[in-house]
């Protein structure tokens, strides 16, 4: 069976997005759309909400059966399901977000985790390469650059193992992926490593839609500005930073979404290989920084009290984008407050997420 290419017009090509549904599938949906790429979303729905696609179909302007947007409902770890995909749909490549990705919970649930995002991957993966699909963009995090201490990360720092099984699962799947390029050289992987994702889509449709109590910082902050959660607390205000809070590099997920279709283009000039890019803004942001920034969005106080350091969490974190920025031609165009701003209209338009 021949390799899928990618050297071809977006409109002749189909890319199976893994967890299209959830926060950074659903933005990389419409960027794909946008720029005429053929969809086909893979996603059983356990932490993302079937609204998504019905949003995400509003913004593009397409009717619920346009078939540039497809939906296969299903678990990566269920082969006729992934085989269902691959039968049904001529796929080119594949955008693999699915997985499970919340720190705090793999520390409970590693079996959970490690079964769901290594399994998955390794289903898919096989699935794939029975019908001459070795294409994979796969979507890895910064966390698998450990606590080295140095900043900025840079792709060719040597990974350090991540603390919780959710980083272990990024990590071993790089490893498992760039394995596969070694013992196949048709394979064409592409592991990008994000920042932090934080905003929403301008229009106020889609966005970040965390069950329960938010974990990250931005939907915490956002649920405080809106009333449903009464304080941020910021863990820990004694590190060697600027203001002694935690410092990430923040970056808008659409910014994010739009380099995954820099990496599509970049794999239609590069057939087969193993690549690495960061995908952040190059600047880090503290947690009083974005506090502030929300305020200004929202137009009132966010309140806030500082506690004790968080397990696990690093002081400082921000990406060197050179890489990106020269090899795929992409840089990160929105700042802080655009985050924020966005961030904002999403939720005060979406005070319960995708829930009526
Ligand atoms: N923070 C608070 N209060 C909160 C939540 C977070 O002060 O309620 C602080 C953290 O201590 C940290 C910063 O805000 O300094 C960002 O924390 P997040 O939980 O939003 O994000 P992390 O940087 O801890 O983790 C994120 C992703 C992970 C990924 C990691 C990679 O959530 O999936 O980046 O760097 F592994």
């Amino acid at each position: 069976m021949s390799n899928a290419s990618l050297a071809k017009a977006p409109q002749e090509t189909t890319v199976l997005v893994t967890g299209g549904a959830g926060f950074i599938g659903s933005h990389t949906v419409v960027e794909l759309l946008e720029r005429g790429y053929n969809v086909v979303v893979l996603d059983d729905f356990s932490n993302s909400s079937p609204k998504a696609l019905d949003r995400v179909r509003e913004i593009c302007s397409l009717d619920a059966t346009d078939p540039q947007l497809s939906l296969i409902e299903g678990s990566i770890l269920d082969r006729d399901t992934v085989e269902e995909a691959f039968t049904r749909f001529n796929i080119d490549t594949i955008i693999h977000f699915a997985g499970f990705k919340a720190v705090g919970e793999s520390v409970e649930k590693p079996l959970e985790y490690y079964w769901n995002n290594i399994a998955g991957t390794l289903v898919l993966a096989n699935v794939a390469r029975a019908h001459g699909c070795k294409n994979i963009v796969f979507s890895s995090s910064a966390t698998v650059y450990g606590e080295t201490g140095k900043v900025p990360f840079e792709e060719t720092d040597k990974r350090e193992s991540p603390t919780n099984p959710y980083g272990q699962t990024k990590a071993m799947l790089e490893q498992i992926l760039t394995d596969l390029y070694v013992s196949d050289d048709e394979w064409n992987v592409v592991l990008l490593r994000y920042f932090n994702p934080i905003g929403a889509h301008p229009s106020g449709l889609i966005g970040e839609d965390p069950q329960g109590i938010p974990n990250n910082l931005l939907p915490y902050v956002a649920q405080v500005a809106i009333g449903t959660l009464d304080e941020v607390g910021v863990f820990g205000d004694d590190y060697p930073t600027q203001d002694g809070t935690g410092v990430r590099d923040y970056i808008h997920v659409v910014d994010l979404a739009r380099g995954h279709v820099a990496a599509l283009e970049w794999m239609a000039a590069h057939p087969s290989g193993v690549e690495i890019f960061n995908l952040g803004t190059g600047r880090g942001s503290s947690v009083l920084d974005v506090i502030h920034s929300f305020e200004k969005a929202c137009g009132h106080a966010v309140p806030y009290k500082i506690k004790p350091r968080r397990a696990g969490d690093i002081a400082e974190c921000f990406a060197s984008c050179d890489k990106a920025r020269d090899e795929l031609g992409w840089v990160a165009e929105y700042d802080l407050d655009r985050m924020c701003e966005d961030s904002w209209r999403w939720q005060s338009m979406n005070p319960h997420g995708y829930d009526d």
